[in-house]
């Protein structure tokens, strides 16, 4: 596996990659990888002749209190996993590659931004759209693979490059692949390691109170009492605050009362011991 650090590097490798008219499957993390990440590369590797992986920490999506300095950054460790995973070519730019002085651009989504992580992090969808849009123009992928944990960051990302023209037939495909769990149910997530293990127990109550939530709503419960309810029990169980329970058009992530419009979406962003974690469910 080869690494890029700078955009020169990658273009070059990107070249020959595709030389033989082969086609490559790129996988955008943050790095702190884990089965999650892992997943999505061996997803790329079925679909496509290359993985290309990215590990960039995006500052641009983090607000002023959030985790940037904290977030973990392990790129050697990070590099052998997508070497054994049978990844081509890693991209490692540095914040300045990414970012060089004089970078004004900046692109926002509206309409799928907005209401949960979007409300709650003001300007974070913005540097994801854009850090995404920067990350397929140097690329150039065949298609792209997200984990559908971020199901917001997903609506965005697809809204973003529909209205860009990014993905025309044959040019990029962006593919959504399931959440992958830990054994009690717990969504991976690089942020879990944040977690101490009483924190770590409770947090492993989230899925089960997102599926009893989603067993009674589909059984005919009136859904605003469902989601007061399943809200009180994470606070029962241990955690801090809960910034969103809400039930969504699973397209356009609209709120919804009723499962007459389907396909519909649990979605959940609750805070324990410091660490905000995000889940979703699809419902009916
Ligand atoms: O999901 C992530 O890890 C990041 O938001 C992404 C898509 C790599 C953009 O920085």
């Amino acid at each position: 596996m080869q690494t890029a650090i700078t955009l020169e590097a990658l273009r070059k490798s990107v070249a020959k990659l595709r030389a033989n008219g082969e086609t490559i499957g790129l996988v955008p993390t943050m790095g702190a990888l884990h089965e999650g990440h892992l997943t999505l590369v061996r997803r790329a590797r079925e679909a496509c002749d290359h993985v290309v992986a990215s590990i960039f920490v995006n500052p641009t999506q983090f607000g002023p209190n959030e985790d940037l300095d904290a977030y973990p950054r392990q790129l050697a460790e990070d590099s052998a996993m997508l070497e054994s995973e049978g990844c081509s070519l890693l991209w490692a730019p540095t914040v300045d590659a990414m970012y060089p002085d004089g970078f004004v651009t900046n692109i926002s989504v509206s309409g799928v931004s907005e209401g949960f992580c979007g409300a709650d992090r003001p300007g974070h969808f913005d540097g994801v759209a854009t850090v995404v849009c920067k990350l397929f123009n140097q690329v150039q992928p065949d298609m792209a693979f997200f984990g559908e944990k971020d199901f917001q960051q997903l609506a965005v990302i697809r809204a973003m490059a529909r209205d860009l023209d990014l993905t025309q037939p044959h040019v990029l495909s962006i593919i959504g692949v399931p959440t992958v769990r830990e054994a009690d149910g717990l969504a991976m997530s690089s942020r879990n390691r944040y977690l101490s293990e009483q924190h770590r127990t409770a947090a492993g109550t989230l899925p089960a109170e997102m599926k009893q939530a989603i067993a009674n709503i589909e059984a005919g419960a009136a859904v605003p009492e469902t989601l007061d309810k399943l809200k009180q029990s994470l606070i029962d169980a241990g955690f801090d605050s809960v910034d969103y329970a809400a039930l969504a058009d699973a397209r356009s992530l609209a709120l919804v009362e009723t499962l007459a419009e389907k396909p519909a979406r649990l979605l959940v962003a609750a805070r324990i011991g410091g660490t905000r974690l995000i889940d979703n469910m699809a419902v009916g």
